[in-house]
């Protein structure tokens, strides 16, 4: 880096590849560092020059850097050490960077998904966004950290993930003590700007997360189940801060709450669907795998297996739930049913979707184990169905219909070549039939389980309402 060619030629040469975001490109070749991290007071954040826009003040440089030209956007350097480098063209990241508090209910999976990718991402959040995610509460089923007004530090946060991907609970954190409600928590921990973030698979969030709206707080939810709950609830959650004080109505999605990884996970279901309701465009039908358990099953099926040797064997690799009838009774696709008949504002309840499971009720009972020695009595009934879909040029679907007011989850024939019928294994694939689109739907195809995308999704949530309007 020393004796690097200084003169205004070669600066106007960075300029113009700072300018068109090539800058570390050119830096590389030429051997200069384009990248640094800030120290002291600004140690966590790593500035990536060619990606700060100009802002103006000076408090970023190191102590002792000098301009190299005079010109006085140059972000071009030569430190205490004789050392040059390339500056970023921002200014004082402290008068920057924004906090945005946040109160995370569930550290499960996603949770702490969520939490790793948040550490994860702080460079990125800082560089283009200027925002910094201020972990006020973090909270498991009993217990929680809770530092209100100068947010979990890092260190913790850290430890508290430990603690649960080790089975722990918070409770048991040197810092932890116990949650209470969810109400509370956010009396306690809320302020001004907080997202409040659910990712329990719990309905006892409801109360906090109404309470957080009420302050004019926003939220984000991966969770199904304050959305299916009562329709009030739902309208409540959904609809908040999209009358603000002019009292000119916003699109609902635009409010202070919202809820993409529901439906899919992170595949962008909700986002699409309110994007065609605003619009204009007519949702006349929608149809959706959103089970990836169940996408295999039909899948095994299809490829002429019985149904049992499927379930069986998906119980045993892990890919069903625990009770495997918590997937094959399809009461978690009816939720996401629900919530994709609520996003066109059809008002139903969850007693009104249609569920047809893939096993009958007199098998509700049975202990598992049972359930799973009398699933051959089913086989017979699935390949014949599957036979005379084939005979149609047709397959089975098990697939949440949305079409004509009415919320229908089952097993379905379609066409083998419908994208429904195309699909194997299992990736989630939902069908938008709309006016625009048609006689070819709009389709979204891609893995809808999954902790890591699912995380990601609600970390876009996150990062939308630290700009949504209040
Ligand atoms: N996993 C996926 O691929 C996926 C995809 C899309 C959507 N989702 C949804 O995302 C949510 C989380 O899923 P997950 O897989 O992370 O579930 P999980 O592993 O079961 O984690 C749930 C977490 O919620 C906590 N919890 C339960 N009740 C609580 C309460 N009242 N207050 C605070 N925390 C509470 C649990 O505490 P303990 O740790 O003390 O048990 C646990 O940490 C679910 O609603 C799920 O349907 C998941």
């Amino acid at each position: 880096m020393q004796g690097v060619n200084t003169d205004v030629d070669m600066e106007n040469v960075l300029h113009a590849a700072h300018e068109v975001n090539l800058l570390p490109s050119v830096c590389s070749v030429i051997g200069w560092p384009s990248f640094f991290a800030i120290d002291a007071q600004f140690t966590r954040y790593a500035i990536m020059t060619g990606q700060v826009k100009r802002r103006g003040a000076e408090r970023l440089w190191p102590p002792g850097a000098q301009r190299l030209a005079s010109g006085s956007g140059s972000p071009f350097f030569r430190n205490a050490a004789g050392s040059h480098f390339v500056a970023p063209a921002a200014t004082d990241v402290m008068e920057l960077m924004r906090e945005l508090p946040i109160i995370l209910f569930g550290v499960g999976g996603v949770g702490q998904a969520l939490l790793r990718q948040i550490l994860d991402c702080r460079g990125l959040h800082a560089i283009q966004y200027g925002l910094h995610l201020q972990l006020l509460a973090v909270c498991d089923s009993n217990g929680a950290i809770v530092e209100p007004s100068e947010g979990i530090a890092d260190e913790m946060l850290r430890e508290a993930l430990t603690l649960k991907e080790g089975g722990g609970r918070l409770a048991d954190h040197p810092d932890g003590g116990p949650q209470g409600d969810s109400y509370s928590i956010v009396d306690i921990a809320g302020r001004a700007g907080a997202v409040v973030v659910d990712c329990t698979a719990s309905d006892a969030t409801v109360p906090g997360l109404l309470y957080a709206l009420e302050r004019r707080y926003r939220v984000a939810l991966a969770n199904k189940k304050p959305l299916t709950i009562e329709q009030e609830v739902y309208d409540r959650l959904t609809s908040a801060g999209v009358t603000p004080r002019s009292n000119a109505a916003a699109p609902r999605h635009l409010g202070a709450s919202r809820w993409e990884a529901t439906v899919g996970a992170g595949l962008p279901v909700i986002a699409t669907l309110n994007r065609l309701v605003a619009g204009g465009d007519a949702v006349q039908r929608i149809a959706g795998t959103f089970s990836g358990t169940l996408g295999y099953v039909m899948s095994g099926l299809q490829a002429g297996r019985p149904f049992s040797e499927i379930v069986r064997e998906a119980h045993a690799l892990g890919y069903t739930e625990p009770d495997p009838r918590d997937d094959l009774g399809g009461v978690d696709v009816a939720r996401k049913a629900l919530i994709l008949a609520r996003g066109l504002d059809w008002r139903l309840d969850l007693a009104d979707v249609e569920v047809e499971g893939l096993y009958p009720v007199g098998m509700d009972k049975l202990p598992v184990r049972d359930f799973l020695d009398q699933l051959p009595a089913l086989d017979a009934q699935y390949a014949e169905r599957v036979q005379a879909a084939a005979a149609q040029q047709q397959t089975l679907r098990y697939a949440a219909t949305i079409e004509d007011g009415r919320c229908r989850v089952g097993p379905v024939t379609v066409g083998l070549d419908s994208p429904l019928g195309r699909l194997v294994g299992t990736d989630n694939l939902v069908e938008f039939h709309t006016r625009w689109y048609n006689p070819t739907p709009l389709v979204i195809q891609g893995r809808g389980a999954g902790v890591d995308a699912t995380a990601a999704a609600v970390l876009s949530d996150i990062i939308e309402l630290a700009f949504a309007a209040s």
